[in-house]
């Protein structure tokens, strides 16, 4: 370990200081110039052998990828592209890369074969950007939080219950599932597993963040998430990250006007720390935006959608509205829509808030008041008695971004949406005790981590913006 970073040293000035650095090799080129890498930031550094004066048998172990350990001068380079550089005195090897295994070479990879190296893809500049961005968003994230008076929850991974109501739950248990006893329904007996009764592994941290609410206020939980909803598209993780703040006393508009203004300071921050990732990440992306048809090139680049997220308020509209421009849109008229709009009360699909986003509004939209039956139990009636105090967000390239609501504290109205459901409700008895001990209005949102890392590194699949995917069929690594 050592005091220098590659990071740290690019910002010093050169001045024939001694210096001591381990990372990487990156490239070694003619014998004499090793780019070196620690993972601190996205640049290199170059490091300068005097190779006739060095071992050669030591040098004929440096290869791409090979881990050293360097001892040298910090001296204004020679060359072009850096300002300074490190003239080396002394190299050790501390371990060799097997370059004609290795898969990580010094070219371009497609994203697919770095996925089927996910152990290694964090080598590559694409992925250490994209994996430093998520560490800073993920800070920005209890910095903000911190800031406005939020404490910090955490919520169980083992649960009972079925937050979202949805069933796409992955079961936990420990009993022999080929040898279980059945109760009298031929069903398993699950009092006999380990908590005596049928556990699962969270779909979301909102119950219980509920009951925290109730006694800290402002609460947040962020941690992972499971759901074994079998969609294999470019924005679904069975594993993923949610951040779910939660807010007594605060009903739906203070709830959408938390989820934007918290948005933007997390992208606001990250711009300010990232300045040097989101940058390589934009210029990757105008390149490869190059190599496309005019009409399929992006309109923003990814620093300008940034901007943009920050300095334009969010478009809110209600689900009727929503519904309207959909039903009376081109591609629906044309019948374009793979789902096409017919009646209120039909869930949105991707197409739909895309088509929304990109084409009709160009700017993040809020989607609220949606139909109750298409929305989770715990969701504030209105006084229409068909729609509820639900607010999606909407985001270009992304879709739905953030799920909230602002939720049913009345024990009554609660109560009858869960027997309408068919949900047990003496599993729920105690999410029920908090409407009977001093209820209050209350609402609460969740943002999913890595739907947020995709919109901020311009990334396209989810399984890239995560250190190991857990997706249907996929959990090696
Ligand atoms: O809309 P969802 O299902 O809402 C809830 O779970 C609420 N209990 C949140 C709350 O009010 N406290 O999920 C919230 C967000 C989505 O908008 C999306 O960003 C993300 O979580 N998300 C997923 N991200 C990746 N993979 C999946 N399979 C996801 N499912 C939801
Ligand atoms: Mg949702």
């Amino acid at each position: 370990m050592n005091n220098f970073t590659v990071k740290s040293l690019l910002k010093e000035v050169p001045n024939s200081q001694k210096v001591f650095i381990e990372g990487w090799v990156k490239t070694f080129r003619a014998n004499r110039f090793i780019s070196l890498n620690d993972g601190s930031c996205s640049e290199n550094i170059q490091c300068v052998v005097d190779f006739e004066n060095t071992d050669s048998e030591m040098l004929s172990k440096i290869n791409t990828g090979a881990s050293l350990e360097i001892e040298g001068i910090l001296v204004e380079s020679q060359g072009k592209g850096q300002k300074s550089e490190i003239k080396v005195d002394k190299i050790v090897v501390l371990g060799e890369c097997d370059m004609n295994s290795y898969p990580i070479q010094p070219k371009k990879h497609s994203l697919e074969f770095l996925r089927e190296n996910a152990h290694l893809r964090v080598r590559t500049k694409t992925f250490s950007s994209v994996m430093r961005i998520r560490s800073s968003i993920s800070f920005a994230v209890h910095k903000y939080f911190k800031e406005k008076g939020f404490f910090y929850v955490n919520t169980p991974i083992v649960t009972g219950n079925d937050a979202e109501g949805a069933g796409e739950m992955f079961k936990v248990t420990t009993l022999d599932i080929n040898n279980a006893k059945l109760n009298s329904k031929k069903e398993i007996d699950y009092s006999e597993d380990f908590f005596g009764k049928e556990t699962n592994l969270t779909v979301s941290g909102q119950l219980e963040a509920e009951s925290m609410a109730m006694g800290l206020g402002k609460v947040y939980t962020f941690g992972p998430t499971f759901r074994a909803e079998n969609s294999n598209t470019s924005r679904h993780l069975a594993e993923f990250w949610m951040i779910e703040p939660e807010m007594a006393f605060y009903d739906l508009e203070d709830n959408m006007k938390l989820a934007e203004e918290f948005i933007k300071s997390v992208v606001k921050d990250l711009i300010d720390e990232c300045k040097e990732d989101l940058k390589y990440l934009n210029k990757k992306l105008l390149d490869e935006d190059r190599a496309k048809p005019m009409n399929e090139r992006n309109e923003l680049n990814l620093l300008e959608r940034l901007d943009f997220v920050i300095n334009n308020d969010f478009k809110k509209i209600t689900y009727t509205e929503a519904f309207e421009i959909l039903k009376n849109s081109k591609p629906n008229k044309k019948k374009k829509f793979k789902f096409p709009i017919l009646e209120w009360g039909i869930d949105l699909q991707s197409e739909h808030e895309r088509f929304l986003v990109e084409n009709h509004f160009k700017k993040p939209v809020i989607i609220y008041d949606y139909p109750a039956k298409i929305k989770a139990f715990y969701m504030r009636m209105n006084e229409d008695g068909k729609t509820v105090k639900a607010m999606d967000i909407l985001f270009p390239g992304i879709g739905e971004i953030v799920g909230g609501s602002q939720r049913e504290e009345r024990l009554e109205v609660l109560k009858s949406r869960i027997k309408e459901l068919n949900i047990e409700e003496k599993e729920l008895w105690w999410y029920l005790d908090l409407r009977k001990y001093g209820t209050v209005k209350h609402s609460g949102f969740g943002l999913g981590l890595e739907r947020l890392i995709l919109f901020t590194t311009g990334m396209t699949n989810i399984r890239d913006v995560i250190p190991f995917p857990r997706t249907p069929k996929n959990a090696e690594f």
